[in-house]
C-alpha cells in the first residue's frame, strides 16, 4: 500500500464544498488540521461557521467519503468544532469574494454603497425607515436611489407619493427610474396598476424582478442605493446577496427584547446571502406625548440589545410618532415634511451615522489603496505602481 500524504489529502478536500456558502472547505479556510498515520489513519479537522451548521452531515459525510476514495488510507475520522468569531469573519469574505468574482453584471456602479433595509419580522418599519433614510443621505448632500424590493407588498410609491409610470429610454432601453424628493426610484408599484393586481404577479416575478431592477434600470452614479426588503429572511435576500455582492445589510428591530432569536434568523440570513450586517436600527422607540412623559410601548432597550448579541453598531433609535404614519400614507415623509420632529431628527442623526459606518466609496478609495499596498509588501511583492 502507499502512504497517503497530507498534500494528497488536501487536495480531495478541494473538492467537498459548503453547499451554502458555495466554495470549497479548503479555500474556505474550514480545514483546520489534517493528521496522517504510517498505518493509513487519516483524520481531517472541519471547522463549521456554526456548531449547528445544518449542512454539519453533508460535509462531514462528503469529507469522508472523498479522503477514504484515496489510495493507502484504511480509516477516516473527521473532527468537527465550531469557528469563533474571527474565523467565521475571515470566512464570509472569502465566500463574499467568490460571489462578487461570480456576479454578473448589474446597472449598479461598483463604487455605490448598497445598504439593505431588512428585518426579521414584518410590519417593523422597514419601508419607512427605508423612506425617511434615503432622502435624509439625500439631505446631506449624497446621490441616493432607493429601491423598493418588496415587490409585490411594495409600499415606498405611496410613501413617497409616487404615481408616475416606469419608462424605458429609447435608445439604450433601460428603465428610467423615478425621480421623487429629489431621489431615485423603482417599484413594482410603479409597473402595475393597483395593489390588488400586485398579488397576481405573486412567485411569477418575484424571482425576475429583482435581477430587472439591478440590470435593466439606469440608475446612474449614486453614492447610496437603499433597498427596502421583504419581510423574512428568504429568496430576495438571497438573490441580492448574488446579484449584488457589495450589498450591505441594516437590521430594523423593534424595543422588544425578544432579541435572541431575531438575532439567530438575522445572522443565519447574513450567512446565507453573503451580506455582512453592518448595523442595527430600532425603531418605535420611546412614545413622547406633548407633556414631555416618555411611554414605551414597544419595551425598550431591544435594539441595544440585538446589536451587542451581532456585534455590530446601533446606529440609531427612532422614537414611536404619529407623524411617521402620517408621513408615510400622505407621500410626504416627516424628515421632509416636518424636520424638527423627534423622529425626523432621529432619521437624520441615523442617515450621519451610516455614512460613517459606510462611508461613500470615494472616501475609502485612500485607505483601501493603503491596505492593498501594505497586503502587497507583506506579501513581498513589489507594490504596483499607483495610479
Ligand atoms: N417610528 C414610527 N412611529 C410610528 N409609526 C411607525 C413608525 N415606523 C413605522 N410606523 C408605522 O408602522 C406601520 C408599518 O411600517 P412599515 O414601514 O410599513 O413597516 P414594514 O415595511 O416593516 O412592514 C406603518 O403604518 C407605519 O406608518
Ligand atoms: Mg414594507
Amino acid at each position: 500500500m502507499p502512504q497517503v500524504t497530507r498534500e494528497e489529502v488536501y487536495k480531495v478536500l478541494e473538492r467537498v464544498t459548503d453547499p451554502e456558502l458555495g466554495g470549497n472547505i479548503v479555500e474556505l479556510g474550514m480545514v483546520s488540521g489534517v493528521a496522517v498515520d504510517p498505518d493509513g489513519h487519516v483524520e481531517v479537522g472541519i471547522a463549521l461557521t456554526i456548531a449547528e451548521c445544518p449542512m454539519r452531515g453533508t460535509i462531514e459525510g462528503d469529507t469522508a467519503r472523498r479522503v477514504k476514495s484515496l489510495p493507502g488510507v484504511t480509516d477516516v475520522e473527521v473532527v468537527t468544532t465550531a469557528m469563533t468569531k474571527k474565523q467565521r469573519s475571515e470566512v464570509m469574505q472569502t465566500a463574499r469574494k467568490r460571489a462578487r468574482d461570480d456576479a454578473e453584471p448589474t446597472q449598479v456602479s461598483p463604487t455605490t454603497r448598497v445598504v439593505a433595509v431588512s428585518s426579521g419580522k414584518g410590519g417593523v418599519g422597514k419601508s419607512s425607515v427605508s423612506t425617511n433614510l434615503a432622502l435624509a443621505l439625500s439631505d446631506l448632500g449624497f446621490s441616493v436611489g432607493l429601491l423598493d424590493a418588496d415587490i409585490w407588498g411594495f409600499s415606498i410609491p405611496r410613501m413617497l407619493g409616487a404615481t408616475q409610470k416606469l419608462v424605458a429610454d429609447d435608445d439604450t432601453k433601460l428603465i428610467q427610474p423615478a425621480v421623487v424628493q429629489g431621489i431615485k426610484m423603482v417599484s413594482t408599484g410603479l409597473i402595475i396598476e393597483s395593489e390588488e393586481t400586485a398579488l397576481m404577479w405573486r412567485g411569477l416575478m418575484l424571482s425576475k424582478a429583482l435581477e430587472q431592477f439591478l440590470g435593466q434600470v439606469e440608475w446612474g452614479e449614486l453614492e447610496y442605493l437603499v433597498i427596502d426588503m421583504p419581510p423574512g429572511t428568504g429568496d430576495i435576500q438571497m438573490a441580492l446577496g448574488r446579484l449584488l455582492p457589495q450589498a450591505e445589510m441594516v437590521v430594523v428591530t423593534t424595543p422588544q427584547k425578544a432579541a435572541q432569536k431575531v438575532a439567530v434568523r438575522v445572522a443565519d440570513m447574513a450567512r446565507r446571502s453573503y451580506m455582512p450586517i453592518v448595523g442595527v436600527i430600532e425603531n418605535m422607540a420611546g412614545f413622547t406625548c406633548e407633556h414631555g412623559e416618555t411611554y414605551n410601548l414597544f419595551g425598550s432597550g431591544g435594539g441595544r440589545v440585538l446589536s451587542d448579541e451581532i456585534s455590530v453598531p446601533l446606529l440609531g433609535s427612532i422614537p414611536l410618532d404619529p407623524a411617521v404614519v402620517a408621513g408615510g400614507d400622505e407621500g410626504a415623509p416627516v424628515v421632509r415634511a416636518d424636520p424638527d420632529n423627534p423622529a425626523a431628527r432621529a432619521f437624520s442623526a441615523l442617515a450621519s451615522a451610516l455614512v460613517e459606518v459606510v462611508p461613500p466609496a470615494e472616501d475609502e478609495r485612500c485607505t483601501g489603496r493603503i491596505a492593498k499596498l501594505v497586503a502587497q509588501l507583506e506579501e513581498g511583492l513589489e507594490p504596483a505602481a499607483s495610479g
